[in-house]
């Protein structure tokens, strides 16, 4: 006989079945038990992800309370919260909807479950009662790497330890590249997806969130999934989707890790405003070491000059001129030389937003934001409500019927 304690899932069908349908029972189980032959031996993966119940994860937050909100981006709100098992849980309410149907969407999710490494934040699961979406995250204490290098200075992140988290993000993106079973283009690297734990290990979160509102396999999306200031420019112009996506976002970040400022930043002077445009500008000139953080009293030289080498490498505009992540991390870690490049790339030399003679002053520009960043909100971009493309929560996913 059938041990159903151990297969939890014949328990799961079980509840599922209609009291005096034999057919439709007959027709329920044969879906299923296909559907798992299919997921399980072909793709190699656990067809159910653990689903938690709505009042488990209402519990756990407090009913959602705002003071438990630990941040919002731009797929939903995210809360922190506690499960009776004592797992502290990050739960994010994605509150833009996707096209999926609940079982590619639960799929999709065991997809990403599946996918495990020291340097991902780990999915413990999902909720979609009564057609909610909800995802279950571990919880990582020390917040996000933005929160760390840009806003609570006070946690003092020392050069070794930002060596150490390049290093961590480097190797998380490399797993997900390379060597993970289901290769996964992130599409959306940057400081505020880099979670770190309580030993400041770099933990990449999101990753295969974008999917789940992807419609098309082809590298070619319709919809570009990103942020303004660490998108390539082959993929913000032509959504041409590859892994160097990741790699030139890769690139932006190594460069923050290093100066401790954000990739845009309006309050510094015009040459230093954008941070590529300033690290190409001082490497030109051989002062690489001036962009390091003026708050790092003590660091290695040679460190920091390779992780400005490899972060100018990772940004060049022609994707094919990006290194993979593996040899990426083979260079930061000095087990491979880092390539000098000695040419600015097109898109930084071409585009000059100084230029007077612009259409935009000859007309009306009143309510029109010429700021050329929001510098503080980073956001995806997942959300129609911006006016303008300079801003930097305009949406990359433009199709209304996506929304709410
Ligand atoms: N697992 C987690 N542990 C601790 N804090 C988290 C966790 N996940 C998210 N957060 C916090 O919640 C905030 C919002 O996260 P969220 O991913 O929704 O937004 P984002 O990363 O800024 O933008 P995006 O929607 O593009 O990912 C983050 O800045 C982070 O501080
Ligand atoms: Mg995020």
């Amino acid at each position: 006989m059938v041990k159903r304690a151990a297969f939890p899932f014949l328990v799961k069908i079980e509840k599922s079945l209609i009291p005096g349908s034999p057919l439709i029972n007959y027709v329920l189980l044969t879906t299923e038990l296909l559907y798992r032959f299919q997921t399980y031996y072909f793709l190699g993966i656990d067809a159910r992800p653990y689903t938690f119940s709505y009042s488990e994860l209402r519990t756990a937050t407090d009913d959602f309370s705002p003071s438990n909100k630990l941040g919002e981006g731009g797929f939903g709100p995210v809360y922190k919260g506690t499960l009776i098992d004592g797992r502290v849980i990050a739960v994010k309410q994605l509150s833009v909807a996707s096209q999926q149907g609940n079982i590619q969407f639960v799929t999709e999710i065991a997809t990403i479950s599946s996918v495990q490494h020291r340097n991902l934040v780990k999915l413990y699961g999902c909720c979609t009662e009564g057609g909610k979406r909800l995802l279950v995250y571990e919880y990582l204490e020390n917040g996000s790497l933005d929160h760390a290098l840009f806003e609570q200075r006070s946690l003092n992140l020392d050069w070794s330890t930002r060596f150490d988290i390049c290093m961590g993000i480097a190797r998380g993106i490399a797993y997900l590249h390379e060597e993970s079973r289901l290769r996964i283009v992130h599409r959306d690297v940057k400081a505020s997806n880099i979670l770190l734990d309580s030993d400041f290990i770099p933990k990449i979160s999101d990753f295969g969130l974008a999917k789940l509102y992807d419609d098309k396999k082809t590298h070619l999306s319709t919809r570009v999934a990103g942020t303004y200031g660490y998108l390539a420019p082959e993929y913000a112009m032509r959504g041409h989707l590859t892994e160097k996506v990741d790699v030139f976002s890769f690139g932006v970040v190594a460069l923050e890790l290093v100066s401790g400022r954000p990739n845009a930043d309006s309050s510094l002077e015009e040459e230093k405003l954008y941070l590529l445009e300033w690290a190409w500008h001082l490497h030109e000139n051989e002062r690489d070491i001036q962009l390091v953080d003026s708050k790092l009293s003590e660091y290695s030289e040679e460190e920091v000059k390779r992780v400005i080498g490899v972060g100018l490498l990772c940004s060049q505009a022609s994707p094919m001129l990006r290194p993979s992540m593996s040899r990426v991390v083979a260079m930061l870690s000095g087990d491979a030389e880092v390539s000098t490049i000695t040419s600015r790339p097109g898109y930084l030399s071409d585009w000059k937003f100084d230029d007077k003679t612009s259409f935009m002053s000859d007309i009306e520009t009143e309510g029109i934001d010429t700021r050329p960043y929001n510098f503080t909100e980073s956001t995806s971009m997942f959300d129609d409500s911006q006016p303008s493309p300079v801003l930097a929560t305009v949406p990359m996913l433009q199709d209304s019927s996506i929304r709410e």
